[in-house]
Order: C-alpha cells, then sequence, then structure tokens
C-alpha cells in the first residue's frame, strides 16, 4: 500500500493492529519526511516486486535464471562495505555501563544529534524516499524465546534482505495484536533526494555513520549505511547488543554463535555452541561435512550466527537460531570447503560485491582454482587474471557477502526453528591465531570456561573498518556487540553457571579451539574445514568419557593418539606444532590478558585475575 502527499500518509493496512506502532510510524514519518512509506507483508510477490525495483533502479543485476536462479548482485559504494565498529554507540544512561569496550555517548546529547537538534540528521533524512515498515520476529514466530522488532528503513535492499534474513511480514504484526511489544528501529541511509534529484545505485552517506542503541528503551537507529550490520537491523543491533542487556535483566544469553547438531554412527545426537569472531569460521563450521574416514557421522546447521540461550527447568541451557537466514562470507567459500553453503547459494540469494562473470553468473575470491579469464569486478571494473596480477585487485571485496534463506541449505538441522530450541551439550570458542593458542583445550571447570572466552585473542579480519591482521582481545568474540560492560558480561556468564550448579545441575563443558595456527612458510598447518570434525569427535569422546588427554598450564588438549587421523596425513611434528603451550609465548600472552583485565578493571570478576593466576604457577611449573 503506497501513498503519497505533501505530509505523507501512514495509511497502515487493516491487519495492522497495534497503536503503538502506528503512532511510531506516524512520528518517525514526520520526523524523517518519506516520500511515502510502504508496509511490507513479507510476501514472494511483495518481495519479486522490490527486487524488480532494485533492478530498475540500477542497484541490483538479476543473474543468469539459468546458472543461479531467482538471484541477484549489488555492489555497494566503496565506502559501505563492512561494520563501523568506531561508529557504534551503545548510549547508557551512564558510561560505566557501556564500559571501556564500547563507544558512549549520553542519550539527550545523541538523541539532539539525531532526532531533536537543530540539525539532527534523521530530520528529513528519508526526503524522496520510500519508507519501507518492516516487521520481523528474531526466532520463530510465537516462541517464548523469540522477540519482534519493526525496522523503519528508507532502503529496498534492506527490506529483501530483511525477509530473506528474518521472519518478516504480515504475520508478525499478526503475533503483536493490538498491545505487543516490540523493539522500534530506525535506519536510513542517510542520502535524502531534492525534486528531480537522481538516485545513485547504493545510496549511503559516504562520510557520516552511526549506529547508535539505547538499552534502556531498547531502541536503535541507524545512520548513513546500507551494509550488512549497520542496516540489516534484526542481526547485530537487535539480536546481540539489545539482546544482551535482555538477556542480562532476564536470566539468558544472546551470543555471537553459531549452533549445530553432530550425530553419531550409533544415532546419538549432540547439540554445540560455538563463537568465533566474524570471519573466522562460524558459517563454515555450521554446515561441516565430516571428511573420508567418518561414514555414519552427521553435521546440521541450526544457525551460523547467533545464538538465544536460556536455562531450561530441566537446568539444561536451550537455544534457539532467532535468524532465519545467512549473511555470510563469500570469499573463500568453494565446494571444497563447504559444499553445503555453495548449494544453499545455488538459487534465490543476493550477492552483494562479489564479481560478476561474462555469463551472469557470480565469481570470488578462493570460489574455484583458477579464476575466470574476465569478470567485472565489485567495483565495476574490467577485471583478469594479469591485472589482478599486476595491481593487487581483488573481483570481490574481502567482505563480499551472500544473503540467502536457511531453507536453502541441505544441511539444515530438521529442529532449527523448534521454538523450543535444542539442548547445548559444549561450548566451543574460537579465534584467530597464527601463534601461541593450540588447536584445542578443555577447560577443567565453568570458570576456566568463561576465562578462555573472556581473553580470547584474534586477529582482524575484513568484517569491519580499520587495520587487518592485528591481534586484539576480542572476549567471548562479542567485543563489537555486547550491548553492555564487558566485565559485567563476564559476571552474567559466571553466574548463568554458578546458578545452575547452585540448583544441582552439570553445565556444558566449554572449549577453546585454533584453526589458524602458520607453519614457517606462513600457510596454515591445520587442514581445517571438514577436518575441524576430528577435534568436535574429540570434544564428544571427552563427554562419554572415552577420549583421552593431558594437561598443560591452559587446560587440557589432546596427544596425537588421542585425535582419529583415519583418512588424512598429519604427521605427529605437524601436530605438535599446533597443539604445543610454549612457555615464552604463553608469558606473552598473559601480559595481553592482563592488559584486557587493566582496561576491564571496573566490575571485573575476581575469578578472573585467579584463573590468571593459576595459569602462571603451571606455567612457571
Ligand atoms: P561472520 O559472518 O563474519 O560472523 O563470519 P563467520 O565466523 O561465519 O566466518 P566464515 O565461516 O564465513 O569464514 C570466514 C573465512 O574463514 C572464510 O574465508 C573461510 O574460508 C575461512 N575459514 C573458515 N573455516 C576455516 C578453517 O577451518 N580453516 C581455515 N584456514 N580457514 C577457515
Ligand atoms: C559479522 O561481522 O560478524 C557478521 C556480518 O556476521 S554483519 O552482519 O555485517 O555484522
Ligand atoms: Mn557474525
Amino acid at each position: 500500500m503506497t501513498t503519497s502527499a505533501a505530509a505523507v500518509q501512514v495509511n497502515a493496512p487493516a491487519y495492522v493492529q497495534n497503536t503503538k506502532l502506528i503512532a511510531w510510524v506516524a512520528e518517525i514519518a514526520a520526523l524523517t519526511q518519506p516520500k511515502d512509506i510502504v508496509w511490507c507483508d513479507g510476501s514472494q510477490d511483495e518481495y519479486d516486486r522490490l527486487c524488480k525495483l532494485l533492478v530498475d533502479a540500477g542497484s541490483f543485476k538479476k543473474l543468469n535464471p539459468e546458472l543461479r536462479p531467482n538471484s541477484y548482485l549489488a555492489v555497494t559504494d566503496p565506502s559501505d562495505v563492512a561494520r563501523v565498529e568506531d561508529r557504534t554507540f551503545i548510549c547508557s544512561e551512564r558510561k560505566e555501563d557501556a564500559g571501556p569496550t564500547n563507544n558512549w555517548c549520553e542519550p539527550a546529547e545523541m538523541r539532539a544529534k539525531l532526532q531533536t537538534g537543530e540539525a539532527a540528521l534523521f530530520k528529513g533524512a528519508m526526503k524522496g524516499r520510500t519508507m519501507y515498515v518492516v516487521p520481523f520476529s528474531m526466532g520463530p514466530l510465537g516462541s517464548d524465546i523469540a522477540h519482534i522488532g519493526v525496522e523503519l528503513s528508507d532502503s529496498a535492499y534492506v527490506a529483501v534482505n530483511m525477509k530473506l534474513m528474518t521472519r518478516m511480514g504480515k504475520g508478525v504484526l499478526d503475533v503483536l495484536g493490538t498491545d505487543g511489544d516490540f523493539v522500534p528501529c530506525v535506519h536510513t541511509v542517510g542520502a535524502p533526494l531534492e525534486a528531480g534529484q537522481a538516485d545513485v545505485k547504493w545510496p549511503c552517506n559516504p562520510t557520516v555513520k552511526y549506529i547508535v542503541h539505547y538499552p534502556a528503551t531498547r531502541e536503535i537507529w541507524s545512520y548513513g549505511s546500507g551494509y550488512g550490520g549497520n542496516a540489516l537491523l534484526g542481526k547485530k543491533c537487535f539480536a546481540l547488543r539489545i539482546a544482551s542487556t535482555m538477556g542480562r535483566e532476564q536470566g539468558w544469553l544472546a551470543e555471537h554463535m553459531l549452533l549445530l547438531g553432530v550425530t553419531n554412527p550409533e544415532g546419538k545426537k549432540y547439540h554445540v555452541a560455538a563463537a568465533f569472531p566474524s570471519a573466522c569460521g562460524k558459517t563454515n563450521f555450521s554446515m561441516l561435512i565430516p571428511p573420508e574416514g567418518y561414514a555414519g557421522w552427521k553435521v546440521t546447521t541450526i544457525g551460523d550466527d547467533i545464538a538465544w540461550i536460556k536455562p531450561g527447568a530441566d537446568g539444561k541451557l536451550y537455544a534457539i537460531n532467532p535468524e532465519a537466514g545467512y549473511f555470510g562470507v563469500a570469499p573463500g567459500t568453494n565446494d571444497k570447503t563447504n559444499h553445503n553453503c555453495m548449494l544453499s547459494v545455488q538459487r534465490d540469494a543476493i550477492f552483494t560485491n562479489v564479481a560478476l562473470t561474462d555469463d551472469g553468473d557470480v565469481w570470488w575470491e578462493g570460489m574455484t582454482d583458477t579464476a575466470p579469464a574476465h569478470l567485472i569486478d565489485w567495483q565495476g571494473k574490467d577485471w583478469t587474471p594479469q591485472i589482478a596480477k599486476e595491481t593487487g585487485a581483488k573481483a570481490a571485496h574481502p567482505n563480499a557477502r551472500f544473503t540467502v534463506p536457511a531453507t536453502n541449505n541441505p544441511a539444515l538441522d530438521s529442529e532449527w526453528d523448534n521454538p523450543a530450541g535444542v539442548a547445548i551439550d559444549a561450548f566451543i570458542f574460537g579465534g584467530r591465531r597464527s601463534t601461541t593458542v593450540p588447536l584445542v583445550t578443555e577447560a577443567r571447570d565453568w570458570t576456566e570456561g568463561v576465562y578462555m572466552a573472556a581473553t580470547m585473542g584474534s586477529e582482524t579480519t575484513a568484517a569491519a573498518f580499520g587495520a587487518q591482521g592485528v591481534v586484539r582481545r576480542d572476549p567471548f568474540a562479542m567485543l563489537p556487540f555486547a550491548g553492555y560492560n564487558m566485565a559485567d558480561y563476564f559476571q552474567h556468564w559466571l553466574d548463568v553457571g554458578a546458578k545452575l550448579q547452585a540448583a544441582g545441575h552439570g553445565v556444558p563443558p566449554v572449549y577453546c579451539v585454533n584453526w589458524f595456527r602458520k607453519g614457517a612458510d606462513g600457510k596454515f598447518v591445520w587442514p581445517g574445514y571438514g577436518d575441524n570434525m576430528r577435534v568436535l569427535e574429540w570434544m564428544l569422546g571427552r563427554i562419554e568419557g572415552k577420549a583421552q588427554g593431558v594437561e598443560n598450564a591452559f587446560g587440557l588438549s589432546p596427544r596425537y593418539e588421542d585425535l582419529n587421523w583415519d583418512g588424512l596425513d598429519f604427521s605427529r611434528e605437524q601436530f605438535d606444532s599446533v597443539i604445543g603451550v610454549d612457555t615464552a609465548s604463553w608469558t606473552q600472552e598473559l601480559k595481553l590478558h592482563e592488559e584486557l583485565f587493566q582496561q576491564l578493571s571496573y566490575h571485573l570478576p575476581a575469578e578472573m585475575p585467579a584463573t590468571k593466576a593459576k595459569i602462571e604457577q603451571r606455567l612457571a611449573a
């Protein structure tokens, strides 16, 4: 339903019964002054219509339907290719509650900048554009773990991506009813159009960006970017930053974790939750295909990026994937590394910032062993292997991504949509570290597991703006996503475990992994991908009391003979080079833990320095 008028009409469809929603849409329309308002119903017709509109505007290219049915390519402004962590704010009332790892601004000051001040950015920000009302549910519709959000966005790209990434549309409004609660999410690309002004293919504000969260009122305001987590507000902004604050208040966890099911040849199924920082292997691990020698084993995907985890009445931790699609890294994805992913993106996909082939398909670095002879790169330029060799030009941006519905995944777990979630049997935390951190270590108890997760370091990737390959602490893979003080977040994790244990329940074991140690030749030593199954099998063996390991300063790791090497040629020497805990490196590493603790000294749980002291003692022994 569309309306145009000097003062834009809200014109909510009859099925919209929520008066608070209607009033809020009117308020935001008055502030941002779009030319019209479209209420998204989430239908396939609507999706097709909006995609066509994007094609007509030159924003989408429809891919060759014979090669890539029902799929599109979008390329962005070069200024808008990743999350902008330095432009992301947690506007809690008190600075301490955002903590030293988040950007903070007083709510009133931020509101003046965005909404109320003389030159407030959102004033008239949607001029000349359509405002889409996008109602979405994070989690199965009506599940009592799920929560509803409504995103108002002046980007049709956002509307169609939200259709793939969430349960979006009319059904959500039915659940919302007359007085249901929703998280209000306001998004503008920050590029108003004056009368007669021609639009560009990727509207955004190249210089001004704000990704703002008000935890107290559970509001999200995003300005200036159309890309990924900056703009698809159900994802990082809601399902991690706002949800983590809700979880803290209500006794649950919102985590940057994949969820997988793993079934052994005896038919016993386990569920594992794993947190790796951005572009460090969650999508890949969640779609793992067991290697040769693993006949009868099966890995199934519940989620690839975010998990909401709640203690159940039986003392188990139940997890759902709040999302309904994948916004995954394209480069490096191929039939060998992630066959299930390649099958998932075979149709119904939106690709962003990958290269276009001459026959109307897509390509990215690492998709095939040999690159096509000619491509149009993500910046619209001719690309050949020769040009790449001479100039270093990438065909696809390193943070190029695909958006695809979860239901395209051939390895989708049968429980992925279960409103009750799945019971977690193990937690895994892992960073990207070319040195120091062993392939796998088991924490001796919950506290040591929290310590491992809290002190995790990782080399930065293209998923966020900034220098790449620099080791930084990324506690719980949540550094850019925790909606409150990181030290309080550690305490919350300790509390969740303590509460379960006090009630006589067990807690899942915690593991730390690192697939990314490099040899003297600069290459990854561990084969990774499907072979990560060997590590997963060892973990399950530990749970079943079958697998052995030895203690080191950091935790407990397998010996060479404790892993299954069927079908892989991997020497004891190679294994030693990925599993060792080197005293000199760890002495250095512990200094970095100390730096983190200094930074997080306000509210830092005493268990953190106490655990560190024990590691130091063991290292010295
Ligand atoms: P976000 O979507 O940013 O949260 O990332 P993610 O954690 O889902 O990362 P993803 O699985 O997309 O992997 C990112 C990059 O790491 C890709 O280029 C992969 O090919 C590479 N990668 C994933 N798993 C492995 C592995 O086991 N070993 C190695 N060497 N590389 C891996
Ligand atoms: C990440 O950066 O961790 C992502 C991609 O999953 S985005 O949604 O853009 O944050
Ligand atoms: Mn992510």
